[in-house]
């Protein structure tokens, strides 16, 4: 398989400079923790490593280096499409560099030939009641496939320690292979009668995805392409990224491990986010008929947002201090193929009005908006208008980030996460020592 040989050729050369780094360096300071990080979720404690995504305070995310526009560009495309092919952005991930087209198409046909989804897993779904969030769907779904792990089956065999990456590639191949099949099928079951539409083997990976959800405007194909991913990697740090390296740290495959990442997913401080986002639109376009083209009207909504003590949902960024690129590439989305779209001219004003709300009100550190402020309302365009499925689509593109991650974590043999915790006597201790 290509990704295995373009791994396995850099793995010497890796393993040797990571070695080199920590034996040579190993007592090199990186950063100092303070008790307000302690207690408050270890924001900003520099204690971890990938070397697939780095998020600049300034350029938003980079994707091995590079940036969003750069990687729109770079990247291969199928033949009449404008986003790019997400097995050329796999590639990227796993190899480090971008792909040929036929190098993207590889990975594409690998995931066609490993695509077809266990009916065990079907019948799990369909066991569930019929209110279960699909995100418990989803989830279920992944951890369902564990039982196909070849990591879990050949580390009870007795593989050898630097070869765990191997399996792990493999298991990730194929379970990515599956994601938009299985999503699509949530959806389907959930919102269309259970009416499911088969998936078409001539389409790519984001192509298919949007086929199986029965979308019938064919640039949804694009804009999956696009979704996929803008939402697949965002360093280590954030939930679900965390804890998937976390789980896999221990030599869980990567069915357990993703499948625990997609439990962070679900959670509304994360990849609910842009649900909230999206109610906050509709809600501006309900109570609020002159805000569709009133500056002033718009501004006096958002100081009531403010003012009712809520925030104003897809604007602020823990990290980020200007416009998150991954919702550039989305405005100029919406701005070329349907800027008279209702919900995205609304969300597009929104953009001109509330930093400087925020700026404004003073507290935010940053004012401008992330990916969220504007993934539902291209969503809602194409008819995709159930909120809670959003957090699947954002689940099938952040597997492909951490799964990568997950590969490169066996490969250079990080080993199983174990941080200390101390008592709050022990803190107050060490804080009055270090006023005395
Ligand atoms: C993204 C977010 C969670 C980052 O949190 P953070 O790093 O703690 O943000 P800050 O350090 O800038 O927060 C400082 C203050 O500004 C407020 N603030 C930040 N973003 C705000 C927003 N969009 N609307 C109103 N107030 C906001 C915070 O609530 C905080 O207030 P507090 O001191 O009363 O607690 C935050 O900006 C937010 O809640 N945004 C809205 C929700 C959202 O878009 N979530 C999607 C995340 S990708």
């Amino acid at each position: 398989m290509i990704l295995k040989d373009k791994i396995e050729q850099q793995l010497p050369e890796w393993r040797e400079r990571v070695r080199k780094l920590v034996r040579e360096n190993g007592d090199v300071k990186v950063g100092d923790v303070t008790i307000a990080q302690v207690y408050g979720g270890m924001r900003s404690v520099k204690s971890l490593v990938t070397d697939i995504s780095y998020v600049d305070p300034v350029e938003g995310i980079r994707f091995r280096g590079h940036t969003i526009p750069e990687i729109l560009k770079l990247l291969p495309k199928p033949d009449g499409a404008a986003m790019p092919y997400v097995g050329g952005l796999y590639y990227l991930f796993l190899v480090g560099s971008a792909p040929t087209a036929q190098q993207a198409q590889e990975v594409e046909t690998e995931w066609k030939k490993r695509g077809k989804v266990p009916q065990y897993v079907f019948d799990v779904i369909n066991s569930l009641p019929p209110d279960a969030h699909p995100m418990t769907l989803f989830t279920l779904a992944v951890l369902t496939l564990q039982r196909e792990s070849l990591f879990s089956k050949k580390y009870h065999a007795g593989i050898q320690k630097d070869q765990y990456w191997e399996p792990m590639l493999e298991d990730s191949m194929n379970l990515v292979a599956k994601l938009p099949e299985i999503a699509a099928y949530i959806y389907r079951l959930k919102y269309k009668n259970g009416d499911i539409i088969p998936s078409d083997p001539d389409l790519d990976w984001g192509a298919n995805f949007a086929h199986m959800m029965g979308v019938p405007d064919p640039l949804y194909k694009d804009l999956s392409r696009l979704y996929f991913l803008l939402h697949s990697d965002h360093e280590s740090g954030n939930v679900s990224a965390h804890t998937t390296h976390l789980v896999a740290s221990s030599l869980s495959d990567i069915y357990y491990a993703a499948s625990a990442g997609l439990s962070g997913l679900a959670g509304p401080l994360h990849g609910l986010a842009n649900q909230e986002c999206l109610n906050w639109l509709l809600s501006v376009k309900e109570e609020c008929a002159d805000c569709a083209y009133d500056k002033e009207a718009l501004r006096q909504f958002a100081w009531d947002t403010l003012n009712s003590g809520q925030v104003i949902p897809g604007y602020g960024h823990a990290v980020l201090r200007k416009t998150d690129p991954r919702y550039t590439a989305q405005l100029e989305f919406g701005k070329k193929y349907f800027p008279e779209d209702e919900i995205f001219k609304l969300a597009a004003l929104v953009y001109e009005v509330v930093p400087d709300v925020l700026r404004e009100q003073g507290k935010a550190k940053d004012p401008w908006p992330n990916v969220d402020a504007i993934s539902g309302s291209l969503q809602y365009h194409f008819g995709v208008k159930e909120f809670d499925f959003y957090t699947v689509i954002f689940g099938v593109s952040r597997i492909l980030g951490v799964s990568a991650n997950a590969v490169w974590a066996r490969a250079l043999g990080q080993p199983i996460e174990r941080p200390k915790s101390l008592t709050t006597a022990m803190l107050e201790e060490i804080a009055q020592k270090a006023k005395a």
